[in-house]
């Protein structure tokens, strides 16, 4: 099946693990969707948000004629994975939180999870963590606020690092801890500021090559990159124009054919 490879998330953090597809598979042609009329995804209620991303992605994999789509989002897959595998007909990539890799890397078997409200404490996680994890003390911190700044970072807007620091200040108390699972696509966006606060030495793993491995593997014929990819999105404008602009991506154009959210209490 031709077609491009579609990479999804709420906002512009699927832009971390498109940069890493890029690295493994450059010749493939990428498209872009985001849900930004919605951001952020972490905090809204899970029947809420298993209804609009499967809509949101059929909408854009009917408008992109992609071959696969690429869950960009941990707060996504860790909820939806399963809906999205039974409405569509091509292969669905998820991202969730790289607790095996971390497991491993940490040499304390201790470590942190950063992620949103919603990814750390989704019954999802906690298998992970009980078949990868069972021996490491983990430290969950949910920092939505982080995915606000990322966004911010990326339309070339000011990052507030005293509020990055404020929120990663749970894992500094733990002298033990050496790693930290960046379980939101928006924090590999952040790399530089997490490094700027973090007062020792951190590994942050990131799932960004290991989904693009796994996209390597499933993907059988890879349609080739025109110079710039489409993309789509349900809020355009020019500050996310500058953002995807700069990751190779078209202006966004709006994503028709959407419903109408259910309502949030
Ligand atoms: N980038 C998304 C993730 O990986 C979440 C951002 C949001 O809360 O909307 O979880």
């Amino acid at each position: 099946m031709s077609g491009p490879i579609l990479v999804f998330d709420s906002g512009v953090g699927g832009l971390s693990v498109a940069a890493a597809l890029r690295q493994r598979l450059p010749r493939a042609a990428l498209a872009y969707v985001c849900d930004n009329a919605m951001l952020p995804y972490g905090t809204k209620p899970d029947a809420w948000l298993v209804a609009r991303i499967a809509d949101v992605c059929c909408a854009a994999v009917a408008a992109s004629g992609a071959s696969a789509l690429v869950v960009a989002c941990n707060t996504a897959s860790t909820l939806a994975l399963r809906e999205l595998r039974a409405r569509l007909s091509i292969p669905v990539i998820g991202t969730v939180p790289a607790i095996k890799p971390a497991a491993r890397a940490t040499r304390s078997a201790t470590f942190g999870l950063l992620a949103t409200s919603a990814t750390v404490r989704r019954p999802y996680t906690d298998t992970l963590i009980r078949d990868f994890a069972a021996h490491c003390r983990i430290i969950r911190v949910a920092a939505d606020t982080l995915v606000v700044q990322a966004e911010r970072k990326l339309r070339g807007e000011r990052v507030d690092i005293v509020e990055i620091d404020r929120e990663l200040a749970p894992f500094w108390v733990v002298g033990e801890l050496d790693t930290v699972v960046l379980g939101c696509t928006h924090f590999p966006l952040l790399r530089d500021e997490l490094n700027a606060c973090a007062p020792r030495p951190i590994t942050w793993i990131d799932s960004g090559d290991a989904i693009a491995r796994r996209v390597e593997s499933v993907v059988t014929s890879i349609e080739h990159a025109s110079e710039t990819g489409p993309a789509w999105a349900s809020a355009p404008g020019p500050a996310l124009t500058k953002a995807l602009k700069a990751h190779g991506f078209d202006s966004p154009q709006i994503l028709q054919a959407l419903s109408a959210p259910l309502p949030l209490e």
